[in-house]
């Protein structure tokens, strides 16, 4: 995601600082210490402005989630929209992490974690660049590790070759996909949908939602 520099970044970033969780020295033993109770662990990478995770802290307050995104710019934006919307947070649920998906073992040990997200995740479309896309198999290993055993990983996106490309990747890392959809807004799931930023725009110009559940 491209975008104008923010101006006072690190100053706007630091006033929300309640809600950063920094790199810490080695990986947490227990990552529910940053939170006011101890939950269900869910990470979204790739949070983007932040609407996604603001909306799933919201919803379901028995869930502690980490929001990874790793442009600082776009991590002011969901830091300072998550900060405006606190009340609407029954506990003390969301924080975010400001990093490349690639040192999250820098942060969490194995088997932290029971969900993960990823929403429209960047498709990469050179076929040189497949080992960037978020699906490819090493970043499905770096996920094996951090999810739990029978850990969950969500998965949406616009793109339908990223789609495809992704649902073999799960089958070549042995993972079960136990739902899919090539149009998310028109099953039985939609109600409990919350929208990202990119699935709003993109819905509201036609375009079907591809999603699918994968059991690691
Ligand atoms: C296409 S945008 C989608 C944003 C948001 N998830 C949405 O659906 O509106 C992809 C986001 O993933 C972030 N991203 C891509 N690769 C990443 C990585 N390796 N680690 C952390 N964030 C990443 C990008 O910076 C960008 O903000």
């Amino acid at each position: 995601m491209r975008m104008r520099k923010k101006k006072h970044g690190a100053e706007r970033i630091a006033a929300c600082a309640d809600l950063l969780t920094v790199k810490p020295e080695a990986p947490m033993a227990d990552p529910n210490v940053c939170f006011d109770a101890p939950r269900t662990l869910a990470l979204e990478i790739g949070c983007g402005k932040g609407s996604f995770a603001c909306g799933m802290a919201a919803a379901h307050p028995d869930v502690n989630f980490f929001a990874m995104e790793r442009v600082s710019d776009c991590a002011c934006i969901a830091l300072e929209k998550a900060t405006a919307q606190a009340e609407q947070r029954r506990n003390d649920n969301l924080r975010f992490v400001i990093g490349d998906a690639k040192t999250l073992e820098e942060y969490f040990l194995p088997h932290t974690f029971d969900r993960l997200y990823l929403n429209f995740s960047d498709p990469w479309p050179k076929s040189g660049h497949a080992k960037r896309r978020l699906t490819h198999r090493g970043f499905l290993e770096l996920y094996r590790g951090l999810l739990k055993e029978g850990g969950m990983l969500y998965f949406k996106t616009d793109n339908e070759g990223l789609f495809d490309f992704s649902l073999e990747e799960f089958a070549a890392a042995g993972l079960t996909v136990e739902w899919q959809t090539r149009d998310l807004h028109n099953t039985e799931k939609a109600a409990d949908n919350i929208m990202t930023e990119y699935e709003t725009n993109f819905s509201s110009k036609g375009f079907p939602i591809y999603s699918a559940w994968v059991r690691f």
